[in-house]
């Protein structure tokens, strides 16, 4: 029983993470990319389980989206795009960073996450007066776009680079855009651009998509897809990846309305992921002090990482911006006519956009547990929701012999279909247990003698370790049972 365990409280929330790294690395999660070359930074590759969550998790994301909604379809726009639409969208002239370099250790700096760690310190030291008065600064450096009122922040704060230097250099804009040439002759090729959002995609087919879905507004169109950005600083794993994946809706809607679809899409969200059944008190919403160019309207959806509170999930209310500049610049109409109120006009978008690669980060941080045993003994569980768990059963037979691991195969069989089994025969039970546990499984299914007599196993329950007698015909039924996606989605 759970409460038969005590949680192991000798783990400060900062130290657990390079724990849940390492664990990532260890356990075929996560690899840092092109890693016998020492790896390339903020970039990284997904291992045997890694994959099979984030397979699952778009999953979830994608199933909520289009299966629960039939005004919202799907769409795979291509990562290239002609380059004037970048132009349009606003990212050649305004997506960018504050960097500021330190001319003696030549190293590159976010200016905003200098002055982010300053805060910190200050709040570690108590400094409480100090930190929100430097907050508040920055923030109104951030909204004004003052990047020399950054500098002086760094200046009077006496903030240093990691080598102890305070000597800066002035604080310049960044974009954030990865360019790249088409074309077959260096000389003569188009510079295009990797895409930073997969929005654009969504935007420049809204009349493809509209047309031949025979959609009405109000209604979405949902993506998942790759996006680039030249994120000088490396932090925090895949918290900020230069190459990580997205998963945006755009929702169009009729101009006026949109406060009341960015509320409903707000309060959806959130559902979403309170239905994965991650306590509530972890997640919280952030307004936006510093609205983007595209909105009049902007949440993020926050989660406590072990790092502190962070954006999982954004919802923007990006009004009619992005369609009416792929009018200007495309020079065709990109306009709905809404046969309710016989009027032709260009739709407002409500967007909700969320990383899979943050979700992913986020179900890790909350499922990495060190428990002490009521034995003395400690366990490693990874207490993924069992409808993302990269393997969902494990067959166990209790010996290698005697028929048993023939009986596991069958039983294997009858489930491979259904959903992701793994075999294992290795080692005692416990061993086997526990590196399930490890990886997250959320049920494991032994056979044992009497399997072959009574034609029933026992299945463990990763959470509880609670361990039941079943037959072997209801194995399907109770976990199908436990993994129901419909009773999740229903919650939303
Ligand atoms: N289309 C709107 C948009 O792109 P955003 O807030 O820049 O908005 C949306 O990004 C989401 O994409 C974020 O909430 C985050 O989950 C994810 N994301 C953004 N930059 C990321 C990065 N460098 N690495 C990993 N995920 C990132």
């Amino acid at each position: 029983m759970i409460d038969s365990y005590l949680c192991s409280m000798s783990t400060k929330p900062q130290d657990i993470f390079p724990k849940i790294i390492s664990h990532c690395k260890e356990y075929g999660y996560v690899f840092p990319s092109s890693e016998i070359y020492d790896g390339l930074a903020a970039v990284y590759d997904y291992g045997p389980y890694g994959v099979e969550l984030k397979n699952n998790i778009k999953q979830y994301w994608w199933n909520a989206m289009t299966r629960i909604n039939e005004n919202i379809v799907g769409l795979d726009a291509a990562i290239f795009m002609a380059p004037k639409v970048w132009k349009a969208s606003g990212h050649v002239d305004s997506f960018s960073d504050p960097m500021i370099d330190n001319k003696d250790s030549k190293k590159r700096y976010r200016a905003d996450n200098l002055i982010e760690d300053k805060i910190a310190q200050y709040e570690k030291k108590g400094k409480t007066d100090k930190a929100t008065a430097l907050q508040n600064a920055l923030d109104a450096c951030m909204v004004e776009n003052n990047l020399g009122g950054l500098k002086a922040l760094i200046e009077e704060h006496e903030i240093v680079d990691e080598t102890g230097s305070k000597n800066w250099t002035d604080v310049r804009q960044f974009n954030l855009m990865f360019g790249t040439q088409m074309g077959s002759v260096a000389e003569t090729a188009d510079e295009i651009y990797l895409r930073p959002e997969t929005a654009q995609g969504i935007f420049v087919n809204f009349l493809n998509v509209q047309k031949t879905s025979r959609q009405k507004v109000p209604f979405g169109i949902a993506q998942i897809g790759k996006a680039f950005r030249n994120e000088i600083v490396a932090r925090q794993f895949l918290f900020r990846m230069k190459e990580f994946e997205q998963m945006e809706m755009q929702f169009f809607v009729r101009p006026g309305t949109e406060m009341e679809w960015y509320a409903h899409w707000k309060q959806k969200r959130m559902n979403w992921h309170l239905s994965l059944g991650i306590a509530a008190d972890k997640y919280r919403f952030h307004d936006h002090a510093k609205l983007a160019h595209y909105a009049n309207a902007a949440v993020d959806i926050e989660y406590e990482f072990p790092f502190g509170f962070k954006e999982v999930e954004g919802i923007h209310s990006r009004t009619d911006f992005d369609l009416k500049q792929h009018m200007e610049h495309s020079g065709k109409k990109l306009q709905y006519f809404d046969p309710e109120i016989n009027e032709n006009y260009v739709p407002y978008v409500v967007e909700t956009s969320i990383g899979a690669d943050r979700m992913f980060l986020l179900v890790l941080c909350n499922a990495y547990t060190e428990e002490k045993l009521e034995d003395g003994s400690e366990r490693l569980v990874l207490k993924i929701p069992p409808v993302l768990a990269p393997v969902k059963v494990a067959l166990l037979p209790l010996l290698k012999k005697d028929g048993l691991p023939e009986k596991a195969r069958e039983i294997m069989d009858q489930l491979r279909f259904h959903f992701r089994c793994q075999y294992d025969e290795k080692d005692a039970i416990g061993r086997r247990y526990r590196r399930q546990d490890a990886i997250g499984t959320p049920y494991c299914i032994t056979i044992d003698h009497d399997t072959l007599v009574d034609q029933a196993v026992t299945i463990r329950f990763r959470d509880t370790m609670e361990q039941k007698r079943i037959p072997i015909t209801e194995i399907l039924a109770t976990i199908q049972d436990e993994l129901s996606e419909e009773k999740l989605l229903k919650k939303i």
